[in-house]
């Protein structure tokens, strides 16, 4: 009975996900949507087709700490009762808000910096933190980030958002060297979904969404086995189609 769990899941990458992992054999995923004003159709449409798997749709402001706790409070019964174990958390949810901003712009607006660090950083991790105790052996926390948040390829555009995905990439490497992530037996993976036809990617993205998810999915499904990017306290930071991206 794996459980799955995928913030901002109403449209995009999160979605995709949702509609992939309702596929999996007696599943229950856990679907998070903003608050109870998203348009949430598109996942209703998927839980009412759905056939073996369970679809919870639950909401959490992922930039807003009370948002993050009210929403584990109410996912945490659904997972005792699924046997107490998160399989796979996916920290999807995220924004690239100021995306013409320059390293010397982005002086001009330092909320956004706020803003994106709250979503982007301290979102993910404070999930994760709410969730640890349910992570234990072949558990995976998958946090997607970007090309952009790569110091090693050093691509200069959209200066908020790269700065907050570099973040998450070292809160994810921190994250997997933490003692109580390691004991449990935890893999932490950052994955680049690459550049997908989303509301974020825009129309002239090169990925169709169906396409990034699959490839995503078989990163996790690796590394929950400890094969590639499996090693406990050791974040791995991939591309959707398995390759290893330079820190
Ligand atoms: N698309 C790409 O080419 C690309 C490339 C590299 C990395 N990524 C990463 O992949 C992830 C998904 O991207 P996407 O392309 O699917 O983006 P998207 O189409 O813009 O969808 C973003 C999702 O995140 C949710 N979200 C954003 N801020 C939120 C908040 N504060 N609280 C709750 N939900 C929030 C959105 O909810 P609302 O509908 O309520 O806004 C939406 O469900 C992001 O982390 C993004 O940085 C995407």
């Amino acid at each position: 009975m794996p459980l799955y769990i995928i913030t901002g899941a109403n449209r995009g990458i999160g979605l995709e996900f949702v509609r992939q992992l309702v596929t999996t054999p007696n599943a229950t995923v856990i679907a998070t949507t903003r608050s109870t004003s998203t348009d949430d159709s598109d996942l209703k449409q998927i839980k009412a087709s759905q056939d073996g798997s369970s679809l919870h749709i639950l909401h959490c402001e992922t930039s807003n700490t009370e948002s993050i706790a009210s929403f584990a409070s109410s996912a945490i019964p659904l997972i005792k009762s699924n046997g107490g174990k998160v399989d796979l958390l996916i920290n999807n949810a995220g924004i690239n808000a100021t995306s013409s901003d320059n390293a010397l712009t982005f002086l001009d607006h330092p909320s956004s910096l706020t803003n994106h660090m709250n979503t982007n950083v301290l979102g993910p991790m404070s999930i994760t933190k709410h969730f640890l105790a349910y992570l234990s052996q072949g558990s995976v926390v998958f946090n997607l980030t970007s090309g952009l948040g790569s110091l090693g390829r050093g691509i200069v555009k959209c200066t908020t958002y790269a700065i907050s995905k570099a973040s998450l990439n070292m809160a994810s490497v921190h994250l997997a060297g933490h003692v109580d992530v390691m004991r449990q037996g935890v893999r932490v993976i950052v994955c680049d979904p690459g550049w997908v036809k989303t509301r974020m990617g825009g129309p002239e993205a090169m990925i169709e969404a169906e396409v990034s998810v699959k490839g995503m999915l078989e990163v996790v499904r690796k590394a929950s086995i400890g094969k590639d990017g499996g090693e406990v306290g050791k974040c791995k930071f991939y591309l959707y189609d398995g390759s290893e991206v330079q820190w």
